[in-house]
């Protein structure tokens, strides 16, 4: 009965993501490799991209191995760089006039505070500013293609932050006492923030718009931090396949539930209620503006 339930659903997915154009930021490792060859599998058409190209040439040819599929491409992006992102926007655009579904993947969690090529702190920059511009850019491609879907690969870690940062200025910069662990709890409450703006925004669109969490999972996101945080990361995690899973039925199904849900795995939950409030929406929203 199981695995007739599980064929029932993998069609109900094919016939839904079959052919149509996906792009997923940050394919080169991690929970968006796995992604990329899950969607692939059903049929889909692969969008990644990476910001060495050489390194995400060999990750293509790899998605296409174990996919055993062709239909990938690849486009240079780097999240930090508002350069990289208007040009990565341009050479999309060029290719094509819609987009089915987007899903902001890439994303750091530096121990270090570090700046981005715009000057502005590094997590921050990559994990937010980056996705805001990106998505912003990409919304005319959404609409034309609706009914479409956004799918922001957020954090259960979003419940750890704290709003002060939203004030801009000194809190936002982060230069006083960094910590890497606040800065990328405060970066993912910002990815939940942004979901449920975009949800109230993209109503009348027919574009759906989901947070998602993947659980804890071993892939290269700590890859900064010692030794000792890999060993006790890879014990507590499962696989980036696993992980993808959930994130891969997301995109594919006709119907997952309501736009403006928080996902954890494949189950609905409720996120910090900060982010239900749309005058923070507002502010993150004009926040993200100011800084373009
Ligand atoms: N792993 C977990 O336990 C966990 C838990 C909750 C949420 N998440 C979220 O899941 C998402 C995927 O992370 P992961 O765990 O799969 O980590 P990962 O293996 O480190 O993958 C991160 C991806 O983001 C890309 N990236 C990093 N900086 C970028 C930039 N400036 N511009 C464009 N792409 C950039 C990386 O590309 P390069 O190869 O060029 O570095 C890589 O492809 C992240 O948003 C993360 O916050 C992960």
């Amino acid at each position: 009965m199981a695995r007739k339930d599980d064929s029932l659903l993998r069609n109900l997915q094919k016939e839904h993501i079959e052919g149509k154009l996906c792009l997923i930021t940050g394919a080169t490792s991690g929970i968006g490799k796995e992604t990329a060859i899950g969607l692939l599998e059903l049929g889909a058409q692969v969008v990644i991209t990476a910001r060495d190209i050489a390194r995400g040439q060999a990750v293509q040819r790899e998605i296409q191995m174990k996919s055993g599929r062709s239909r990938v491409e690849l486009f240079e992006l780097d999240l930090s760089s508002k350069e990289s992102i208007q040009q990565f926007v341009k050479n999309f655009t060029k290719r094509h006039k819609g987009l089915d579904l987007l899903i902001n993947n890439a994303g750091v969690f530096h121990p270090e505070r570090k700046e981005s090529a715009d000057g502005i702190e590094a997590t921050f920059a990559v994990n937010h500013l980056g996705p805001f511009w990106l998505t912003e850019a990409l919304l005319d491609g959404l609409s034309k293609n609706a009914p479409s879907r956004i799918i922001n690969v957020a954090s259960a870690l979003h419940y750890r932050a704290k709003t002060d940062f939203l004030n801009g200025g000194a809190p936002l910069e982060r230069k006083e006492n960094y910590s890497g662990f606040q800065a990328y709890c405060d970066s993912k409450l910002c990815n939940v923030i942004y979901t449920m703006d975009l949800f109230r925004k993209l109503q009348s669109k027919n574009i759906s718009v989901y947070a998602f969490h993947p659980g804890v999972v071993n892939t290269s996101l700590v890859r900064e931090y010692p030794g000792a945080v890999h060993f006790i990361w890879g014990l507590i995690s499962k696989s980036p396949k696993k992980a993808a899973g959930p994130l891969v039925q997301l995109a594919s199904l006709p119907d997952p539930g309501p736009s403006g849900t928080y996902f954890h795995g494949k189950k609905r939950k409720v996120p910090l209620a900060v982010t239900n409030d749309p005058a923070t929406g507002d502010r993150l929203r004009e926040l993200s503006e100011s800084l373009t």
